[in-house]
């Protein structure tokens, strides 16, 4: 499917068919979150598939009920990993130098890069994590849209909550709920503000 039928077709699915998704269509999903951008080729996204009813009914009465969580055949809690940022920037920053992206002082921008970072230190790259999780979940609604599967973002939710359920630990931080499945639906495109009101200025 071409990327801008997909762009175009795209909506937010809150009703699902109780039909199965097969676990080569979540392999798809999958990859194509795998093959997202990230910022220093980080990859924190990390994604707990959930295929059973009584933990899917749990998420969704952590999520304000949001009914159509638990009709989905498959609820993805897509996380961000903030350990990658302990271990990996390292060898990640390395492989950018080594391809001529950066010159060797990029480094300097990372001071601690061989300090150990507690729980605490590690917060501070919540933003650029939850950043790089979101491309991937995009990713994974626009394949969505080419496999005939509908999905929509959630975050909306007590996100401690659904940790919990999922016994997650510290260091995974839920950036979002998708729920995917056959639409039972077919929503009108929602509203768009124009181009005009996007650009905020040009300079030439
Ligand atoms: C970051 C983000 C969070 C969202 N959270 C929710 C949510 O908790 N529940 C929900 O039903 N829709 C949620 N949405 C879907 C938006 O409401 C939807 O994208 C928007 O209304 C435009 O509709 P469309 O996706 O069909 O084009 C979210 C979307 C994004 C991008």
């Amino acid at each position: 499917m071409d990327i801008k039928m997909a762009m175009m077709e795209r909506r937010s699915i809150r009703k699902f068919k109780a039909d199965p998704i097969t676990d080569d269509m979540v392999q798809e999903l999958l990859e194509a979150a795998r093959l997202a951008p990230s910022g220093t080729n980080h990859q924190p996204w990390r994604f707990i598939v959930v295929k059973n009813q009584e933990v899917k009914e749990r998420i969704q009465a952590a999520a304000f009920n949001q009914r159509f969580l638990s009709e989905a055949p498959i609820l993805l809690v897509c996380c961000a990993d903030l350990s990658t940022y302990a271990y990996n920037t390292k060898k990640r920053l390395q492989e950018l130098i080594d391809a001529g992206v950066f010159g060797p002082e990029a480094f300097n921008s990372y001071p601690d890069i061989d300090k150990p970072k507690d729980a605490n230190t590690l917060k501070a790259f919540i933003p650029h994590a939850m950043l790089n999780v979101g491309l991937a979940m995009e990713h994974i609604a626009l394949r969505a849209v080419s496999l005939g599967l509908g999905t929509c973002w959630v975050q909306l939710m007590k996100a401690k909550q659904v940790a919990q359920i999922l016994e997650l630990p510290e260091h995974l931080v839920i950036t979002g709920l998708m729920p995917v499945g056959f639409p039972d639906q077919n929503p009108a495109p929602r509203p768009r503000v124009s181009i005009q009101d996007i650009v905020f200025k040009v300079v030439e």
